[in-house]
């Protein structure tokens, strides 16, 4: 196992009717900016219970948040908090809606060329400070309820960004929020979920051992109750587990002290970016491809994927190796995720366009070990055609 260090601070606070104790988790005398979406929690009545447990805090609303939202969007709300001396921002939504609240959180205390915020990857935004920020989650998918990541976009690009001091300072997790979701987005948060899992998961073997049977173990539920999440909108214990199988999938818990792979993540967000396919549907076209692609550098551990996730111990190891990549393409398949390039409308020169972008990014050497070339992004586009 490689050295690391873990450090995640996020209140959880799980479970169905709990919203009463939102009033406990934010400081008496704040005012509070409350951001939302295109509209789904104010349709279905979310927002209004959020509200309502306020208290008598002063409340500021700011909705539009689109998804993968947009820096320009953002910079707005940006000077509404800066307008109205907002200490404490409330996301109300899903994945797009909390990062952006945490970009806002960022950019609100920064005095400079708010993009250049964006220009950091993976490493640490350079500011000292951000607003506090809180979130409601509804929509399990991205783990962004309880990690320092966001993702925003701007001019027609996806940056990734972390810091320490964007991690929420709570997140109420409460199955009955998802109810009104549609299944698309169910499959999508499926997908996501499961493919965080496995670049934190299917790289080499780090001798991990409590990473490696925690991943399979979300893996294994959300094969499980995904489909019946997405099948059944009446099972609450189901989503449950799919809602803490999405959290867990990118809390950093299972990426401690093993190496990841984004490669997967880095090309979808470039079909995202380019052809606005939604974030889930981009990893479930890459990653069967990917995994076909890249069996070599990753045998050991899709083998042990092949006996411990698919329950496949029979056949020669090329034979499980390719019965489990099947079985995630078939599972992808089976909440109605088409997984070949050719259905959005993307042929040869979309997928020349989308490596040229990903020349532009300087996403060129990507993987594990970082030898994931862009002719290889290239095969795999075209074997995903
Ligand atoms: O905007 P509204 O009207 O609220 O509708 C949303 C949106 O249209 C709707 N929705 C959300 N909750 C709902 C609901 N509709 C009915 N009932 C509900 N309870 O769902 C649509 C999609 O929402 P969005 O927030 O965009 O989806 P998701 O949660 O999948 O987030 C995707 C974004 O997260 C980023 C992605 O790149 C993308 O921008 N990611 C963030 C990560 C992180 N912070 O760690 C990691 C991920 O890999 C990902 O990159
Ligand atoms: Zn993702």
């Amino acid at each position: 196992m490689q050295n690391f260090d873990y450090y995640n601070p996020t209140h959880i606070v799980f479970g169905q009717e709990r919203l009463n104790e939102l009033n406990n988790l934010i400081p008496q005398n704040a005012k509070v900016l409350v951001l939302y979406g295109g509209g789904s929690v104010k349709r279905y009545g979310t927002l209004e219970k959020v509200i309502s447990n306020l208290g008598d805090r002063e409340v500021v609303e700011f909705g539009g948040i689109e998804p993968n939202p947009q820096f320009d969007t953002l910079m707005k709300a940006v000077e509404l908090v800066r307008a109205e001396n907002i200490d404490f921002l409330l996301a109300v939504g899903g994945g797009s809606v909390m990062d952006g609240t945490k970009f806002v959180a960022l950019a609100a205390k920064a005095d400079s060329d708010h993009s250049s915020l964006l220009y950091h990857g993976f490493n640490p935004v350079p500011v000292s400070s951000a607003i506090p920020l809180g979130c409601i989650a509804t929509l399990p998918a991205t783990g962004s309820e309880m990690n320092n990541f966001g993702v925003v976009t701007f001019n027609e690009q996806k940056y990734p960004f972390t810091s320490p001091l964007i991690f929420p300072k709570f997140s109420f997790l409460d199955p009955d929020f998802t109810f009104t979701l549609p299944k698309e987005q169910i499959a999508n948060g499926v997908a996501d979920a499961f493919v965080h899992v496995i670049e934190q998961y299917l790289t080499y073997p780090a001798n991990a051992k409590v990473q490696d049977r925690f991943s399979e173990g979300v893996l294994k539920t959300l094969i499980e109750d995904g489909p019946v999440t997405f099948n059944d909108n009446n099972n609450v214990e189901a989503r449950k587990n799919f809602m803490w199988s999405a959290t867990s999938a990118l809390n950093g818990i299972i990426g401690a002290g093993v190496p990841h792979d984004w490669s997967s993540h880095m090309i979808g967000h470039e079909l995202t970016a380019t052809f606005d396919i939604a974030h889930g549907r981009t990893l479930a076209i890459i990653l069967p491809s990917l995994l076909r692609e890249r069996k070599e550098p990753k045998r050991t551990k899709l083998l042990q994927f092949a006996e411990r996730v698919w329950d496949i111990n029979e056949g020669s190891d090329d034979e499980k190796i390719d019965r489990a990549i099947d079985n995630t393409e078939s599972f992808f398949n089976s909440l109605d995720i088409v997984t070949k390039l050719s259905h959005y409308g993307i042929d040869e020169t979309g997928i020349e366009t989308v490596v040229a972008n990903m020349e532009k990014m300087g996403l060129t050497h990507l993987s594990e070990t970082g030898d994931l070339t862009l002719d290889i992004v290239r095969k795999i586009l075209l074997a995903a055609k």
